[in-house]
């Protein structure tokens, strides 16, 4: 019982966590602008790649119930410019410090227990040893309603030292016409 970096993940548990993902996330869907998720061969291929690090909370009989992932990959997270993060952290992106955390859930059943914890604890131990840079991304619901971020400090305080900044952010606007105007507007 506990988190273990897993190089490989057996069918079974796949099928296992490809549903505690989609179970997870779900209460986002309709909370955040961007996509949260991986589509399930998305996130199967990344379960199988060895450049991926599987953090995998398992119960005492061997049931994954929370789960994390990290790479220095940076090209194998969809969603992200890596360029942008490199151009940031070139010495560490060199040097295979660089690595982006694509995702990061616990089992619904099992929330507010010792996973979280767990999780952060093992990926800020990686990372630390090696004086690396870990990024990820927050939708502002789980920032701002959640504490999600409060709670990866608070937690990586334990084992780290570090700081912990905010290095881009991209917002949505929605320009609502109410009407036309019956003459434009002469700007010239
Ligand atoms: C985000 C998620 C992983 C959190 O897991 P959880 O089990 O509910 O986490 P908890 O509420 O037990 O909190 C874990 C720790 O953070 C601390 N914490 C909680 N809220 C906090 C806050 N606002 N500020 C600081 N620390 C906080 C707690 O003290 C706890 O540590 P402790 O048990 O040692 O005291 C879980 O809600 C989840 O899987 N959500 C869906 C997927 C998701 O949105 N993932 C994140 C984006 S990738």
């Amino acid at each position: 019982m506990g988190v273990n970096i897993e190089r490989t993940i057996d069918a079974e548990s796949a099928d296992a966590l490809s549903l505690m993902y989609r179970r997870a996330f779900e209460p986002l869907r309709t909370l955040t602008a961007t996509k949260q998720t991986l589509d399930d061969s998305e996130f199967r291929s990344m379960l199988d790649m060895d450049q991926v690090m599987k953090f995998v909370g398992r119960t005492g009989d061997g049931t994954p119930v929370a789960l994390a992932m990290m790479t220095s990959e940076l090209k194998l997270i969809p969603w992200i410019n890596p360029e942008f993060f490199i151009d940031r952290y070139p010495e560490h992106h060199a040097t295979g410090r660089l690595f982006y955390i694509p995702t990061l859930l616990v089992h619904p059943d099992h929330q507010r227990g010792h996973w979280f914890v767990g999780l952060v604890k093992e990926m800020s131990l990686v990372a630390g040893a090696v004086h690396g840079v870990a990024i990820m991304d927050c939708c502002r619901y789980n920032d701002e309603e959640l504490g999600f971020l409060d709670m990866i400090h608070s937690v990586a305080d334990r084992h780290t030292h570090h700081s912990f900044e905010e290095v881009d952010s991209q917002r949505f606007f929605a320009l609502c016409p109410d009407g036309l105007r019956r003459r434009p507007v002469d700007r010239s």
